[in-house]
């Protein structure tokens, strides 16, 4: 049984299939697909991500266009930005970067809810969230979707397995609950109020860690045999790293993902393949119309 769970790995195979799938919807349709991202601000982390994504975008054959604002824009300036991309036919992937700057922070769910459902890649659409409520994961957000890729596809059975993440955001944790349930798997969520987590995170079979803070999970706070998938990123000394003290659980652990060249390159992949599904079902729906 492989111990390192090469999500880097994954991401190319699936970034070379993607690349495929788009070529042959583009011969059938001569309609190119078009991610656009919508940056505020300039935040340095956002701005290496949009590099990213256009990078991976050029890979498998989608183009992308940034659409950079300055920090100070209102709201209305930033929804009228948003509808403007919605009625722009050659747009399928509308993506809005954040974090967003401090007097827009607040209206986030507004803006989100502004995207056209059909175009919102990031699965964080109000009727997204809603569909993956009833399972449909069509729309599902790319980490969570990442994640699962990457248990399935070193077979990891997730049925009836207690798996705790620790983490409860919209973009994280509270899509992973429904694609794990969904799965049959038993689910605990942890956050900043849950006492004793080490109680909890000693008791998982799977361990799914989103925290952003280094060195959070050692030996001493994980079952012998567990799978741990590392999804934080955070910065020591310039170098990138994740939450859990890989060399500390390497020994104990049944399986890990690295970090860098874990969970990051496959939400990528699962951007690409988000805008997959979204350009699939506008050609669909162009030729419904036809
Ligand atoms: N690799 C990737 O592709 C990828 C994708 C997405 C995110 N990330 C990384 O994952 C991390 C989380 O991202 P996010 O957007 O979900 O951030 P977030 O919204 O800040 O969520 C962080 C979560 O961690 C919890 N948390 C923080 N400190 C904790 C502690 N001491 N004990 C227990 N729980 C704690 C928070 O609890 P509360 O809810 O109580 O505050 C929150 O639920 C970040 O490092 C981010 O960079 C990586």
């Amino acid at each position: 049984m492989e111990k390192i769970l090469d999500g880097k790995a994954l991401a190319q195979k699936l970034n070379n299939e993607l690349k495929s799938e788009f070529n042959q919807l583009y011969i059938f349709s001569k309609i190119k697909p078009k991610l656009a991202t919508i940056l505020v601000g300039e935040d340095p982390a956002s701005q290496v991500y949009i590099n990213i994504k256009t990078k991976v975008c050029a890979e498998v054959g989608i183009e992308s266009i940034s659409i950079k604002h300055p920090a100070n824009i209102d709201s209305e300036e930033l929804i009228a930005s948003i509808q403007e991309l919605n009625r722009d036919d050659s747009i399928h992937g509308i993506l809005l970067q954040i974090p967003l700057p401090n007097h827009l922070k607040p209206h986030i769910s507004t803006f989100i809810s502004q995207i056209s459902p059909k175009k919102d890649v990031d699965g964080l659409h109000p009727i997204n969230k809603g569909k993956l409520f009833d399972y449909n994961e069509e729309y599902a957000p790319c980490t969570p979707k990442g994640i699962i890729a990457l248990l399935e596809h070193y077979n990891v059975n997730l049925k009836g397995k207690f798996t705790v993440i620790i983490n409860r955001s919209n973009l994280v944790g509270k899509p992973l609950i429904f694609l794990l349930l969904k799965r049959n798997a038993t689910v605990a969520v942890c956050h900043t109020s849950t006492i004793n987590i080490e109680k909890l995170t000693k008791m998982a079979d799977i361990l799914i860690v989103a925290v952003g803070k280094p060195n959070f999970i050692s030996k001493d706070k994980i079952k012998k045999g567990a799978i741990l998938i590392d999804v934080g990123v955070s910065r020591v000394n310039g170098k990138l790293c994740g939450d859990v003290n890989f060399n500390d659980v390497f020994e104990k652990c049944g399986m890990i993902t690295p970090n860098p060249g874990g969970i990051g390159p496959l939400t990528v992949s699962f951007l690409m393949k988000n805008t997959l599904i979204a350009y699939q079902n506008q050609i669909k729906s162009n030729l419904a119309k036809e």
